[in-house]
Order: structure tokens, then C-alpha cells, then sequence
């Protein structure tokens, strides 16, 4: 699999209804999004913030923060996964201002907002300390940088008990929704540095390297968010993590 910038948007575009059926079932979770909440509450706090989120997908970030609060703009390079991000927020009313474009290379001035949140999307993208350079040079000084993410490869090559959860979990998966949403992992990600970057080790080393201050990562995020049949569906991952640090 080819990693360049056109490749990358063609996988997405084309798996875009797909992970919208995933993304759209756990907006209409109730737990699972008070779980979000929750956990959203207690990395931004109360007051609102102007917060982008890179690689929205389908929006469900942007949504669980425009419905807090918080003043959200959305950037993805997926004409896809906007238009169903745009659908998503309009079907709950919440105010979320999408935008088209890289997130290693962002249309938006320096300290532009107060905090920036990822979710699942660190480990596509090509070139990791590029793109959280970015995520720096866009929040405000003493701003928040925050991204979920998971050990995916890894923790699948190296655990029996994963490997025996993934397999229930793509059985699931095939017979709910017929389609196979970590397809888009398959094919995505064989030629990343993800595949066998040993992480969050790899992360801090980036952090650190980038001067950010106040690193904190939180372990167990899938297994605090899913529950019910979406647990055994996506949360059999024990290595997603939330990443929190301050410019
Ligand atoms: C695994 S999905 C996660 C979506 C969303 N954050 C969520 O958690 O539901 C990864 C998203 O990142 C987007 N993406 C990947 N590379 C990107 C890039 N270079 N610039 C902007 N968006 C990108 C994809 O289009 C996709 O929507």
C-alpha cells in the first residue's frame, strides 16, 4: 500500500460510510457518549474553549464538544467524512464549523485556538513529528494538546488474548454491519511507522522532543467508553490511550 497524500484520501473517502455506520451507532449510544463527555469534561474542564479537532471523520468529537460548549471547528481531508460530519451535526443540532485539509499542514494562522484534540488519527499520517509540530504551532501559548490513540499493531501481533478478542470482534462486526470496519487499518497502515513504533514510548519521545510541557498519558480509554455488544464489537484494544500536554 502506497502511503502518499492521494492514496491516503482515497482509502478514507472510500471507507467513509462504513466508519459513519460505527461513528453513527456511538453517537446514538447513550453511555458511550456520556462516557466521551466525561472524559472530555475532565481534560478541557467547564469553561468554554476554542477547540479544532484534526481528523474529525464522521465529527463525533466535534459533536461531543460543540453539545458541552465549546466553540469546535472540524478539519478533515475527506470530502466523504465531512459530508457525513456535516450531516451528523445537523441531525443534533450542533454548531461545529468544518473545514477541508491536512493535518500535517494546517490552514490556520499560529495560536489560533485554545486546545486541539485527535482521535484515532496519529497513527495514519505518514510523518508524526511534522504533524504534531503543527498541532503546536496552532494552539495558543500555554494551550492544550490532547489526541487519543492506540497501540494497534503492536498489541495485536504481540497478545494471544487480543489476537483470540479481534477475531470475535471481526466475526461481530461482519455479521451486524456486514462490512469490516478495520479494513481501513489492513490496508492503511502495513506501511506505517505505527506498525511497529512501540507507543506511548514513541509518543513521549516526540513530546518531549517538541517541548511540550505537562505530558500525562491515560491508559484504558476503549474499556471506560464501550459497553454491551460495541465493547466486544471495538473495545477489545487495552492499548488506547489519551495523550494530554500543554504548549
Ligand atoms: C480513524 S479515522 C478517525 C475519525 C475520527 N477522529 C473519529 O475518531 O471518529 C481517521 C480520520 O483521519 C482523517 N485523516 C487521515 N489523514 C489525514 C490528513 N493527512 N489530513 C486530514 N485528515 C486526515 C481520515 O479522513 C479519517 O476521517
Amino acid at each position: 500500500m502506497n502511503t502518499s497524500h492521494e492514496n491516503l484520501t482515497d482509502t478514507w473517502n472510500a471507507n467513509s460510510d462504513d466508519y459513519n455506520r460505527y461513528s453513527k451507532e456511538g453517537l446514538e449510544d447513550k453511555k458511550e457518549l456520556e462516557a466521551w463527555k466525561s472524559i472530555m469534561k475532565e481534560v478541557f474542564g467547564d469553561s468554554p474553549l476554542k477547540i479544532l479537532d484534526i481528523g474529525t471523520g464522521p465529527g463525533t468529537i466535534a459533536i461531543v464538544l460543540s453539545e458541552m460548549g465549546h466553540e469546535v471547528t472540524a478539519l478533515d481531508f475527506s470530502d466523504s467524512m465531512l459530508s457525513h460530519a456535516r450531516a451528523n451535526a445537523s441531525a443534533r443540532g450542533a454548531e461545529v464549523t468544518f473545514v477541508k485539509g491536512d493535518a500535517a499542514d494546517l490552514p490556520f494562522s499560529d495560536n489560533s485556538f485554545d486546545a486541539v484534540i485527535s482521535r484515532n488519527v496519529l497513527w495514519t499520517l505518514p510523518d508524526p513529528v511534522k504533524a504534531l509540530t503543527e498541532w503546536k504551532r496552532v494552539i495558543s501559548p500555554d494551550g492544550k494538546l490532547t489526541y487519543i490513540d492506540g497501540d494497534w499493531s503492536n498489541e495485536l501481533n504481540k497478545s494471544v488474548k487480543t489476537r483470540f478478542k479481534h477475531l470475535i470482534s471481526s466475526f461481530l462486526i461482519r455479521v451486524t454491519q456486514r462490512e469490516h470496519v478495520s479494513r481501513i487499518q489492513a490496508t492503511c497502515g502495513k506501511d506505517l511507522w505505527s506498525v511497529s513504533a512501540e507507543r506511548p514510548a514513541f509518543d513521549l519521545n516526540i513530546l518531549n522532543g517538541l517541548d511540550l510541557k505537562d505530558i500525562r498519558v491515560s491508559t484504558g480509554i476503549d474499556q471506560r467508553v464501550y459497553s454491551g455488544l460495541r465493547a466486544w464489537k471495538y473495545g477489545y484494544y487495552s492499548g488506547t490511550f489519551l495523550v494530554e500536554c500543554r504548549k
